[in-house]
C-alpha cells in the first residue's frame, strides 16, 4: 500500500514540473554534438526547446556581442552545415526549432531572445531557461568565467532578466552532431543526460508561472569532468563549489624555439580570492579534478562587498565630496 501511494505521489510531482520553455544555445556551433544531444535529452523530459547557437565555432569571445553584417560566408557553416551565401540565420530544413545565428554567443542569445522566440513561442508564453553548452572542455574559475563564450551567453542572458545555466565538458573534442555513435556511453550523450537531469532537479517543485527559477541576476556554471571511450568517469556526483580556489590565470612565456608569446597556467592570490559566497565551499577547479561535476552559482552585481569597498571609498572621499557620501556611511 506505501509503495502505490509513493508511487502516486511521485507521478504526481513529476506531472508539475515537466515542460519548461528552454532556450538552448552554446558557442561551439548548432552543429556540435554536445548541443544536439542536449537538445534531444531536454525534449525527452517534456521541455518545449528551441535551440539557436552560433554558425560557426565561436569559442573565446567571452560576453562580447557581435552581430553579423554580411550572410554566410566561406567556408559556409561549421561542420559544412550551412551553404556558403545561405542568409545570416535560418533554421534546419526538418526542425523549426533548431536554428543557427551568424554571431557571437552572447549576440546569439540576445538575437534568440528578441527575433526567434517570439516567432515560436506564444506571447503569453516566456522562457523559463536558458542553458548554455556543454561546451567542448572546461570552463573553471573566474578568467574563463569573463572569457567564455559559452558562460556569455549565460550572462548576458542573466543581465536580460532570464534564469540561465552554463554548463562546460571536460572533453574538448570539436565533434559534430553527425558523429554521435548514438550509444549511451558516447560522451555528447552524458553530457546532454546529466544537463537534463540537473535541469529536472533546478525545476523540482517550482511552478514557473509563479516563481523563477533563479534570483533575478543569479546565474550556475557547471563542469562537467572528462568523458570518453574506456574512461570509467560516466555518472560524476554533482558537487557544490565556488568559483575561486585553485584557480588559475595565464602566465605570459616566450617560446624561446619562436619568439612569440605563450602561456603556462599561473595559480595566484588575486584570482582565488574570496569576498562574496560560502568561504568553505571548495573550488571548482579543484573539484573538477577528480570524477565530480561542479556546480557555483554566481551573480552579475560585480560591485564589491560594502565592507571591502568602504575603505576604499573612504580613501577617495576628498575627490568626491561629502555631498557623495551614500546615507549611513
Ligand atoms: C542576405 O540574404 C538575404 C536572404 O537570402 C537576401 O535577401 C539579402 O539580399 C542578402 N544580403 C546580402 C548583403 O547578401
Ligand atoms: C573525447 O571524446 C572523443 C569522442 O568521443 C573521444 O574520441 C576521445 O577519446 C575523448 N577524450 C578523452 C580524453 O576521453
Amino acid at each position: 500500500m506505501l509503495r502505490s501511494a509513493l508511487f502516486t505521489l511521485s507521478a504526481t510531482l513529476a506531472v508539475t514540473v515537466s515542460g519548461l520553455n528552454i532556450l538552448l544555445t552554446n558557442d561551439d556551433s548548432w552543429a556540435s554534438a554536445n548541443v544536439r544531444a542536449t537538445y534531444e535529452a531536454l525534449k525527452s523530459d517534456g521541455h518545449k526547446v528551441l535551440l539557436v547557437g552560433p554558425a560557426v565555432q565561436q569559442s573565446g569571445k567571452g560576453g562580447t556581442s557581435v552581430f553579423p553584417t554580411v550572410n554566410i560566408t566561406a567556408p559556409g557553416g561549421e561542420f559544412g552545415s550551412i551553404p556558403v551565401g545561405a542568409p545570416y540565420f535560418g533554421h534546419d530544413a526538418l526542425d523549426q526549432n533548431i536554428w543557427y545565428f551568424n554571431g557571437t554567443p552572447a549576440a546569439t542569445a540576445l538575437f534568440a531572445l528578441d527575433v526567434i522566440v517570439p516567432t515560436r513561442f506564444r506571447t503569453d508564453e516566456k522562457i523559463d531557461l536558458v542553458v548554455s553548452g556543454p561546451n567542448e572542455g572546461s570552463n573553471l574559475g573566474p578568467f574563463l568565467y569573463t572569457l567564455s563564450g559559452t558562460i556569455g551567453a549565460a550572462y548576458a542572458s542573466v543581465e536580460r532578466s532570464i534564469p540561465a545555466i552554463a554548463l562546460s565538458a571536460g572533453n574538448g573534442t570539436h565533434r559534430s552532431f553527425t558523429t554521435n555513435t548514438g550509444s549511451k556511453t558516447d560522451p555528447a550523450n552524458i553530457a546532454g543526460r546529466l544537463t537534463a537531469n540537473f535541469v529536472a532537479a533546478l525545476a523540482r517543485g517550482v511552478n514557473t508561472k509563479k516563481s523563477r527559477l533563479l534570483p533575478l541576476g543569479v546565474g550556475i556554471g557547471i563542469n562537467f569532468p572528462t568523458f570518453g571511450p574506456g574512461n570509467p568517469c560516466v555518472a560524476p556526483p554533482f558537487t557544490l563549489t565556488r568559483l575561486t580556489g585553485g584557480a588559475t590565470i595565464d602566465k605570459v612565456v616566450i617560446n624561446p624555439a619562436t619568439g612569440f608569446p605563450t602561456f603556462t597556467n599561473l595559480v595566484t592570490d588575486g584570482i582565488n580570492v574570496k569576498l562574496n559566497g560560502l568561504h568553505n565551499l571548495p573550488g571548482e577547479t579543484v573539484v573538477n579534478a577528480g570524477c565530480k561535476t561542479s556546480v557555483s552559482v554566481f551573480s552579475i552585481d560585480y560591485d564589491a562587498p560594502t565592507a571591502v569597498a568602504a575603505p576604499v571609498q573612504a580613501h577617495l572621499l576628498p575627490i568626491f565630496g561629502k555631498s557623495q557620501l551614500p546615507h549611513g556611511f
